[in-house]
Protein backbone atom coordinates (compact mmCIF):
# COMPACT_ATOMS: atom_id res chain seq x y z
CA UNK A 1 0.00 0.00 0.00
CA UNK A 2 0.82 3.63 -0.77
CA UNK A 3 0.17 6.76 2.15
CA UNK A 4 -0.44 10.09 1.29
CA UNK A 5 -0.64 12.13 4.17
CA UNK A 6 -1.77 16.01 3.58
CA UNK A 7 -0.72 18.23 6.73
CA UNK A 8 2.64 17.34 8.28
CA UNK A 9 1.31 18.63 11.42
CA UNK A 10 1.20 16.72 15.06
CA UNK A 11 -1.10 13.92 13.59
CA UNK A 12 0.35 13.63 10.58
CA UNK A 13 3.55 13.92 10.94
CA UNK A 14 3.43 11.35 13.71
CA UNK A 15 1.36 8.82 11.47
CA UNK A 16 4.07 8.67 8.49
CA UNK A 17 7.00 8.30 11.64
CA UNK A 18 5.13 6.01 13.22
CA UNK A 19 4.59 3.68 9.92
CA UNK A 20 8.61 3.89 9.54
CA UNK A 21 9.00 3.34 12.90
CA UNK A 22 6.32 0.40 13.13
CA UNK A 23 7.73 -1.35 9.56
CA UNK A 24 4.30 -1.15 8.41
CA UNK A 25 5.76 0.93 5.46
CA UNK A 26 9.10 1.51 3.97
CA UNK A 27 9.77 5.47 3.89
CA UNK A 28 9.60 5.44 -0.17
CA UNK A 29 6.08 4.49 0.18
CA UNK A 30 5.23 7.27 2.03
CA UNK A 31 4.56 10.69 0.50
CA UNK A 32 4.08 13.46 2.56
CA UNK A 33 2.83 17.35 1.67
CA UNK A 34 2.67 20.59 3.68
CA UNK A 35 1.78 23.61 2.22
CA UNK A 36 4.87 25.34 3.22
CA UNK A 37 8.42 23.25 3.43
CA UNK A 38 9.50 23.65 7.68
CA UNK A 39 7.94 20.68 8.96
CA UNK A 40 8.31 18.90 5.58
CA UNK A 41 12.19 19.66 6.05
CA UNK A 42 12.76 18.18 9.47
CA UNK A 43 10.71 15.37 8.61
CA UNK A 44 13.39 14.51 5.66
CA UNK A 45 16.08 15.04 8.17
CA UNK A 46 14.70 12.30 9.81
CA UNK A 47 13.45 9.94 7.58
CA UNK A 48 15.60 11.09 3.64
CA UNK A 49 13.16 8.74 1.63
CA UNK A 50 9.51 9.93 2.59
CA UNK A 51 8.90 11.91 -0.37
CA UNK A 52 7.74 15.25 0.55
CA UNK A 53 5.98 17.97 -1.41
CA UNK A 54 4.40 21.44 -0.99
CA UNK A 55 1.90 20.54 -3.59
CA UNK A 56 -1.01 18.42 -2.56
CA UNK A 57 -1.95 17.10 -6.10
CA UNK A 58 0.60 15.94 -6.52
CA UNK A 59 1.34 14.10 -3.13
CA UNK A 60 -1.31 11.82 -4.11
CA UNK A 61 0.26 10.15 -7.36
CA UNK A 62 -0.44 6.48 -7.11
CA UNK A 63 -1.70 6.67 -3.14
CA UNK A 64 -3.96 4.01 -2.53
CA UNK A 65 -4.79 6.15 0.74
CA UNK A 66 -5.09 9.65 0.38
CA UNK A 67 -4.99 10.68 4.39
CA UNK A 68 -6.43 14.03 5.18
CA UNK A 69 -4.13 15.22 8.35
CA UNK A 70 -5.34 19.32 8.12
CA UNK A 71 -7.67 21.06 10.56
CA UNK A 72 -11.03 20.32 10.56
CA UNK A 73 -11.77 24.11 8.70
CA UNK A 74 -9.10 23.23 5.97
CA UNK A 75 -10.63 19.86 5.09
CA UNK A 76 -13.58 20.61 2.64
CA UNK A 77 -10.94 22.67 0.54
CA UNK A 78 -8.33 20.41 0.56
CA UNK A 79 -10.70 18.08 -0.78
CA UNK A 80 -12.28 20.14 -3.47
CA UNK A 81 -8.41 21.03 -4.50
CA UNK A 82 -7.12 17.08 -4.61
CA UNK A 83 -10.52 15.41 -6.04
CA UNK A 84 -10.57 16.43 -10.12
CA UNK A 85 -6.76 14.38 -9.94
CA UNK A 86 -8.11 11.35 -7.47
CA UNK A 87 -9.10 7.91 -9.16
CA UNK A 88 -12.00 7.15 -7.05
CA UNK A 89 -12.02 3.76 -8.60
CA UNK A 90 -9.04 2.51 -6.10
CA UNK A 91 -7.69 5.55 -3.90
CA UNK A 92 -9.15 5.74 -0.89
CA UNK A 93 -9.77 8.85 1.08
CA UNK A 94 -9.53 9.19 4.79
CA UNK A 95 -10.04 12.46 7.14
CA UNK A 96 -9.08 12.52 10.77
CA UNK A 97 -10.05 15.82 11.35
CA UNK A 98 -12.76 16.07 14.48
CA UNK A 99 -16.23 16.96 13.62
CA UNK A 100 -15.58 16.40 9.89
CA UNK A 101 -18.64 13.19 8.61
CA UNK A 102 -18.51 11.03 6.06
CA UNK A 103 -21.54 12.43 4.51
CA UNK A 104 -19.87 15.94 4.63
CA UNK A 105 -17.08 13.97 2.57
CA UNK A 106 -19.26 12.25 -0.06
CA UNK A 107 -20.74 15.66 -0.71
CA UNK A 108 -17.49 17.44 -1.34
CA UNK A 109 -16.78 14.84 -3.72
CA UNK A 110 -19.82 14.15 -5.40
CA UNK A 111 -19.02 15.94 -8.38
CA UNK A 112 -16.30 13.35 -9.28
CA UNK A 113 -17.23 10.41 -8.15
CA UNK A 114 -20.71 9.05 -6.22
CA UNK A 115 -19.07 5.94 -4.97
CA UNK A 116 -15.67 6.84 -3.23
CA UNK A 117 -14.13 4.99 -0.83
CA UNK A 118 -14.18 7.20 2.06
CA UNK A 119 -12.57 6.81 5.41
CA UNK A 120 -13.14 8.30 9.13
CA UNK A 121 -10.65 8.51 11.51
CA UNK A 122 -9.77 9.39 15.00
CA UNK A 123 -6.39 8.20 16.48
CA UNK A 124 -5.20 9.96 19.81
CA UNK A 125 -1.65 11.83 19.98
CA UNK A 126 -0.46 8.45 21.45
CA UNK A 127 -0.04 7.31 17.71
CA UNK A 128 3.40 9.38 17.99
CA UNK A 129 4.70 6.05 20.22
CA UNK A 130 3.02 3.63 18.56
CA UNK A 131 0.24 3.63 21.14
CA UNK A 132 -2.67 5.25 19.73
CA UNK A 133 -6.51 3.91 20.21
CA UNK A 134 -7.78 5.04 16.58
CA UNK A 135 -11.30 4.46 15.78
CA UNK A 136 -12.81 3.97 11.94
CA UNK A 137 -15.94 4.49 10.23
CA UNK A 138 -16.37 3.75 6.65
CA UNK A 139 -18.50 4.69 3.52
CA UNK A 140 -18.08 2.72 0.27
CA UNK A 141 -15.24 0.29 1.42
CA UNK A 142 -14.93 -3.29 0.65
CA UNK A 143 -13.94 -5.67 3.65
CA UNK A 144 -10.81 -5.91 2.12
CA UNK A 145 -10.60 -2.23 1.75
CA UNK A 146 -11.36 -2.12 5.73
CA UNK A 147 -9.04 -4.82 6.85
CA UNK A 148 -6.12 -3.17 5.12
CA UNK A 149 -6.83 0.39 6.47
CA UNK A 150 -7.32 -1.38 10.07
CA UNK A 151 -3.88 -3.42 10.07
CA UNK A 152 -1.94 -0.24 8.79
CA UNK A 153 -3.36 2.19 11.69
CA UNK A 154 -3.48 -1.46 13.83
CA UNK A 155 0.35 -1.11 13.44
CA UNK A 156 0.41 2.57 15.72
CA UNK A 157 -1.60 1.04 18.58
CA UNK A 158 -4.85 -0.62 18.11
CA UNK A 159 -7.62 0.34 15.58
CA UNK A 160 -11.18 -0.56 15.82
CA UNK A 161 -13.92 -0.01 13.47
CA UNK A 162 -17.05 1.54 14.96
CA UNK A 163 -20.63 3.02 14.11
CA UNK A 164 -19.86 6.56 13.16
CA UNK A 165 -23.08 7.66 15.42
CA UNK A 166 -20.56 6.67 18.17
CA UNK A 167 -17.37 8.65 16.56
CA UNK A 168 -18.42 11.83 19.04
CA UNK A 169 -18.44 9.89 21.92
CA UNK A 170 -15.20 7.77 21.47
CA UNK A 171 -13.38 11.22 20.46
CA UNK A 172 -14.62 12.19 23.97
CA UNK A 173 -13.12 8.72 25.34
CA UNK A 174 -9.84 8.06 23.57
CA UNK A 175 -8.86 11.38 22.32
CA UNK A 176 -9.79 13.82 24.87
CA UNK A 177 -9.30 10.89 26.98
CA UNK A 178 -5.52 11.10 26.74
CA UNK A 179 -5.76 14.87 28.81
CA UNK A 180 -7.74 12.87 31.20
CA UNK A 181 -5.55 10.10 32.02
CA UNK A 182 -3.06 12.87 31.93
CA UNK A 183 -5.05 14.91 34.75
CA UNK A 184 -4.57 12.00 37.12
CA UNK A 185 -0.95 11.65 36.56
CA UNK A 186 -0.77 15.13 37.34
CA UNK A 187 -3.19 14.75 40.68
CA UNK A 188 -1.76 11.90 41.85
CA UNK A 189 1.36 13.71 41.71
CA UNK A 190 0.84 16.42 43.62
CA UNK A 191 -0.95 13.65 46.41
CA UNK A 192 2.41 12.51 46.28
CA UNK A 193 4.29 15.27 46.78
CA UNK A 194 2.25 16.18 50.00
CA UNK A 195 3.34 12.41 51.40
CA UNK A 196 6.77 13.77 50.65
CA UNK A 197 8.08 12.29 47.27
CA UNK A 198 10.29 14.40 44.86
CA UNK A 199 8.16 15.31 42.34
CA UNK A 200 9.66 13.39 39.28
CA UNK A 201 9.98 10.34 41.25
CA UNK A 202 6.46 10.75 42.29
CA UNK A 203 5.46 10.44 38.59
CA UNK A 204 7.58 7.62 37.30
CA UNK A 205 6.13 5.72 40.66
CA UNK A 206 2.75 6.35 39.39
CA UNK A 207 3.31 5.59 35.62
CA UNK A 208 4.63 2.22 36.94
CA UNK A 209 1.47 1.34 38.92
CA UNK A 210 -0.54 2.11 35.70
CA UNK A 211 1.43 0.38 33.26
CA UNK A 212 0.88 -2.57 36.13
CA UNK A 213 -3.30 -1.77 36.52
CA UNK A 214 -3.41 -1.74 32.71
CA UNK A 215 -1.35 -4.91 32.02
CA UNK A 216 -3.23 -6.51 35.23
CA UNK A 217 -6.42 -5.88 33.39
CA UNK A 218 -5.21 -6.83 29.80
CA UNK A 219 -3.31 -9.96 30.60
CA UNK A 220 -6.42 -11.03 33.42
CA UNK A 221 -9.08 -10.09 31.59
CA UNK A 222 -10.62 -9.24 34.66
CA UNK A 223 -13.06 -6.46 35.90
CA UNK A 224 -11.27 -3.56 37.66
CA UNK A 225 -13.45 -3.95 40.44
CA UNK A 226 -12.15 -7.99 40.63
CA UNK A 227 -8.49 -6.12 40.81
CA UNK A 228 -9.83 -3.24 43.08
CA UNK A 229 -11.46 -6.09 45.49
CA UNK A 230 -7.95 -7.61 45.36
CA UNK A 231 -6.07 -4.39 47.39
CA UNK A 232 -9.38 -3.97 49.37
CA UNK A 233 -9.18 -5.20 52.98
CA UNK A 234 -11.85 -4.60 55.31
CA UNK A 235 -11.21 -1.90 57.16
CA UNK A 236 -7.74 -1.48 55.12
CA UNK A 237 -6.21 1.68 54.26
CA UNK A 238 -7.20 1.12 50.47
CA UNK A 239 -10.86 1.39 51.22
CA UNK A 240 -10.86 4.18 53.12
CA UNK A 241 -8.51 6.13 50.16
CA UNK A 242 -10.74 4.65 47.45
CA UNK A 243 -14.39 6.26 49.85
CA UNK A 244 -12.48 9.78 50.30
CA UNK A 245 -12.18 9.84 46.57
CA UNK A 246 -15.80 8.82 45.71
CA UNK A 247 -16.62 11.66 48.51
CA UNK A 248 -14.88 13.94 46.71
CA UNK A 249 -16.92 12.98 43.53
CA UNK A 250 -14.03 10.85 41.38
CA UNK A 251 -16.67 8.57 39.23
CA UNK A 252 -19.24 11.65 39.14
CA UNK A 253 -16.32 13.53 38.00
CA UNK A 254 -15.23 11.40 35.01
CA UNK A 255 -18.29 10.59 33.76
CA UNK A 256 -19.42 14.31 33.87
CA UNK A 257 -15.61 15.20 32.08
CA UNK A 258 -16.62 12.38 29.46
CA UNK A 259 -20.39 13.35 28.70
CA UNK A 260 -19.35 17.81 28.81
CA UNK A 261 -16.43 16.63 26.27
CA UNK A 262 -19.48 14.96 23.57
N1 LIG B 1 -4.37 16.43 18.16
C1 LIG B 1 -5.21 15.42 18.44
O1 LIG B 1 -5.33 14.89 19.54
C2 LIG B 1 -6.06 14.89 17.33
C3 LIG B 1 -6.65 13.64 17.49
C4 LIG B 1 -7.39 13.14 16.44
C5 LIG B 1 -7.57 13.89 15.30
N2 LIG B 1 -7.02 15.12 15.18
C6 LIG B 1 -7.24 15.88 13.95
O2 LIG B 1 -6.04 15.89 13.21
C7 LIG B 1 -6.05 17.02 12.35
C8 LIG B 1 -4.71 17.66 12.38
O3 LIG B 1 -4.46 18.11 13.71
P1 LIG B 1 -2.98 18.49 14.14
O4 LIG B 1 -3.01 18.60 15.61
O5 LIG B 1 -2.00 17.58 13.49
O6 LIG B 1 -2.87 19.96 13.46
P2 LIG B 1 -1.55 20.74 13.02
O7 LIG B 1 -0.40 20.34 13.87
O8 LIG B 1 -1.91 22.18 12.91
O9 LIG B 1 -1.25 20.17 11.56
C9 LIG B 1 -1.96 20.57 10.40
C10 LIG B 1 -0.94 20.71 9.30
O10 LIG B 1 -1.62 20.96 8.07
C11 LIG B 1 -0.92 21.97 7.37
N3 LIG B 1 -1.83 22.58 6.44
C12 LIG B 1 -2.80 23.51 6.67
N4 LIG B 1 -3.48 23.79 5.55
C13 LIG B 1 -2.94 23.02 4.57
C14 LIG B 1 -3.21 22.85 3.19
N5 LIG B 1 -4.18 23.53 2.57
N6 LIG B 1 -2.45 21.98 2.51
C15 LIG B 1 -1.47 21.28 3.10
N7 LIG B 1 -1.15 21.39 4.40
C16 LIG B 1 -1.88 22.26 5.14
C17 LIG B 1 -0.39 22.89 8.44
O11 LIG B 1 0.71 23.62 7.97
P3 LIG B 1 1.16 25.00 8.69
O12 LIG B 1 1.36 24.71 10.13
O13 LIG B 1 2.39 25.34 7.97
O14 LIG B 1 0.02 25.95 8.47
C18 LIG B 1 0.03 21.90 9.52
O15 LIG B 1 1.34 21.44 9.35
C19 LIG B 1 -7.19 17.93 12.83
O16 LIG B 1 -8.23 17.93 11.88
C20 LIG B 1 -7.62 17.33 14.13
O17 LIG B 1 -9.03 17.46 14.33
C21 LIG B 1 -6.24 15.62 16.15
Amino acid sequence: MKVAIIGAGNMGGAIARGLVAAGALKEEKIAVSNHSRGKLDKLNDEYPDIYTTTSNTEVINDANLIILAVKPWHIKQVIEEIAPYVDFSYQMLMSIAAGVTLADMASWVSEYSHAPILFRAIPNTAILVGESMTFMSAAGASDEDITDVTRLFGSLGRADVIDENLMVAATALCSCGIAYVMRYIRAATEGAVELGFKPSKARDYIMQTMLGAVTLLANTGNNPEVEIDRVTTPGGLTIKGLNAMEKAGFTTSVIEGLKASV
